[in-house]
């Protein structure tokens, strides 16, 4: 069975200015760990100045959406070539706050994943049911169906998926870690491939240092995509750091 390496996401979502670039100092001080993958999704119009101070300090640079469209005519869009030109690695495609926010399909985002695949980037492809499908007892189903329709055609090691029940992002309220893992394995066992047992899957939603060990203890959880506790960048150390 491939040991699968824990990674460790920030997603800023809209905050965060040029002075925080004192982020990066305070928590290359205060981590420790050195088997977790570390990654940091600024917004796309600090991911220039942050490529440079994440250098050489083991944080991976992501952004948290791409055009589905290589180049163009498409005003205000930011495509995956683009991302990769200035150093990113990963894009988180399909968080619930662009699906629900922005209206955007299954589709839409299997082509977006299927953008970042081409250049090379890592998609994080995001799932999660909201709370109405949870309390019908519907929610596996939900994000299986979920899944199959936004996912592209790739090996499991060319990406990455995100758990993020809805009703838990922000909210304070965590998916308990036995029903993380729940859907974790559901996740896992549906993979169209052969190559399931290398898949990292990630768990979303208000992960914070006082829950992340729990969580992590579970068979299928391979990291977090933590929003509001990566702001902080001495939270986010601690973070990582009980995480691997
Ligand atoms: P949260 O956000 O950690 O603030 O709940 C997680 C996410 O949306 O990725």
């Amino acid at each position: 069975m491939p040991t699968r390496r824990p990674l460790i996401a920030g997603n800023w979502k809209m905050n965060g200015r040029l002075k925080d670039l004192a982020w990066v100092e305070t928590f290359a001080e205060a981590v420790s760990a050195d088997n977790c993958d570390v990654l940091v999704c600024p917004p796309a119009i600090l991911l220039h100045a942050f490529a440079g101070a994440f250098q050489g300090q083991g944080i991976s640079l992501g952004a948290q959406d791409c055009s589905p469209e290589p180049d163009g005519a498409y005003t205000g869009d930011i495509s995956a070539r683009m991302l990769k030109d200035i150093g990113c690695t990963h894009v988180i495609v399909g968080h619930s706050e662009r699906r629900d926010g922005h209206g955007e399909t299954d589709a839409l985002v299997r082509r977006k994943a299927e953008a970042a695949l081409n250049e090379g980037l890592t998609p994080i492809l995001c799932v999660g049911e909201h709370l109405q499908e949870r309390e019908d007892g519907r929610a596996v189903g939900a994000v299986l169906a979920q899944l199959a329709a936004s996912l592209p055609d790739a090996d499991a090691t060319r990406l990455v998926i995100a758990y993020e029940p809805v009703w838990a992002i922000g909210t304070g309220r965590s998916a308990g870690p036995d029903e993380a893992q729940e859907m974790h394995a559901a996740i896992r066992a549906a993979w169209p491939g052969a190559d399931g047992a290398q898949l990292r899957i990630l768990y979303g939603g208000s992960v914070k240092p006082d829950n992340v060990e729990a969580l992590m203890a579970c068979a299928d959880i391979d990291g977090a995509l933590v929003g509001g506790a990566s702001l902080d960048p001495a939270s986010f150390a601690r973070l990582v750091n009980l995480s691997s």
